[in-house]
């Protein structure tokens, strides 16, 4: 009887790249999930191309636009009220990148649009729907075998938000750095675009984004005990060719995915990236708290994921304190 008993997941951002290809090894492990996107029609049409009529049959799609905290609200109290058993394990997965901008896009809320997104979409989200998670020690089905499983958070980080590393230093066009978090002090309304309150630079603003969700990895982790919840984070590798990079120039999008096969040999596959997300939402091996997970900047064949090393500016107590109660401000939760 154990063995029909199914966990339930939640993932942010399925219509392309990671998070479509993270669907089916959720399936295969035995996963019943709540996709969670902007577009459910667009959700469906696109995972109905990958996956059988059966499969999609074990997922439900939940219309949230992450940029507007509105409507993450509303698309919450919607999954509380739909689903009898809490969520297992959610993965915070979508994301926008526009490295061209001029000028900041602005949420409905009039924050800068990809810190909306990416990080206060998913932080507001997390938040509202953690009781429910906290609540849902029990036993699932895993790959065919019934397992206690301890609630788990999962958020996509990146090499190029952490300082550590050779990617996280790259000068163009800064470093992610969160500074002294003047614009987030500041109410992060216009004219304020980036969390340190300087000028606006689109492609630090995708980073400084990415940052704070690695942030807020490190500050849940710390707030809330590893015998009741894991939050970890991960770095698929690179995964050169999805929609993420739809808003750089058509010859960085044909060069890049070629320079990290054969220069870099960073690249990773969709697939391979959604079995590496799937795996570290899952299983127990992954379940270390405040780790991020990564394969390397090289892929070689084989190697298993370790944690990687943070810089200072993601594990610094008093950073990500203040970054997390000025967060919780400026999405209304105080
Ligand atoms: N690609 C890489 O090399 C790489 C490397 C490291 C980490 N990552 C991380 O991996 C994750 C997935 O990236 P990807 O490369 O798979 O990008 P992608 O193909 O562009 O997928 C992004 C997903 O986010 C969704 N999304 C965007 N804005 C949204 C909003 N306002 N509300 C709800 N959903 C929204 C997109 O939906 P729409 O179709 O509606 O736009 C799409 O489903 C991101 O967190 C990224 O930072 C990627």
């Amino acid at each position: 009887m154990g063995k029909n008993i199914k966990g339930l997941v939640l993932i942010t951002g399925t219509t392309s790249g990671v998070g479509l290809n993270t669907l089916k090894p959720l399936l295969r492990i035995g996963w019943e999930i709540i996709a969670v996107n902007r577009s459910n029609k667009r959700a469906v049409e696109t995972a109905k191309k990958s996956l059988t009529n059966s499969e999609i049959k074990n997922i439900h799609f939940i219309e949230i636009n992450l940029s507007d905290l509105d409507d993450v609200r509303n698309g919450c109290s919607e999954i509380l009220k739909k689903f009898k058993n809490p969520i297992n394990s959610i993965i915070c997965n979508a994301a926008v990148y526009k490295p061209r901008l001029r000028k900041p896009e602005r949420s409905p809320q009039g924050f800068e649009n990809s810190m909306a997104v990416n990080h206060f979409g998913h932080f507001l989200l997390i938040n509202l729907l953690l009781e429910n998670v906290l609540s849902s020690e029990r036993e699932i089905a895993l790959n065919g075998k019934t397992t206690k499983f301890m609630p788990r958070i999962t958020i996509l980080g990146t090499v190029t938000a952490n300082y550590s590393e050779l990617g996280g230093r790259i000068p163009i066009p800064a470093p992610a750095d969160l500074g002294n978090l003047s614009g987030f002090k500041n109410g992060f309304l216009s004219p304020i675009s980036m969390a340190n309150g300087k000028k606006f630079k689109p492609g630090k603003a995708y980073k400084d984004s990415k940052l704070c969700n690695m942030v807020t990895v490190q500050e849940l982790s710390k707030r809330y005990s590893k015998d009741k919840i894991i939050i970890n984070s991960l770095y698929p590798g690179c995964v050169a060719d999805t929609k993420l990079f739809r808003d750089t120039p058509w010859l960085f999008r044909f060069l890049f995915p070629i320079f990290q096969k054969f220069i870099t040999k960073g690249y990773v596959s969709q697939r391979l990236a959604g079995e590496r997300v799937a795996q570290v939402a899952s299983l127990k091996e992954y379940a270390k708290p405040a780790v991020h997970w990564s394969w390397g900047n090289r892929q070689k064949k084989g190697r298993k994921a370790f944690s990687q090393k943070l810089s200072k500016r993601i594990i610094d107590s008093d950073i990500s304190t203040q970054t997390y109660e000025l967060s919780r401000k400026l999405v209304g939760l105080d």
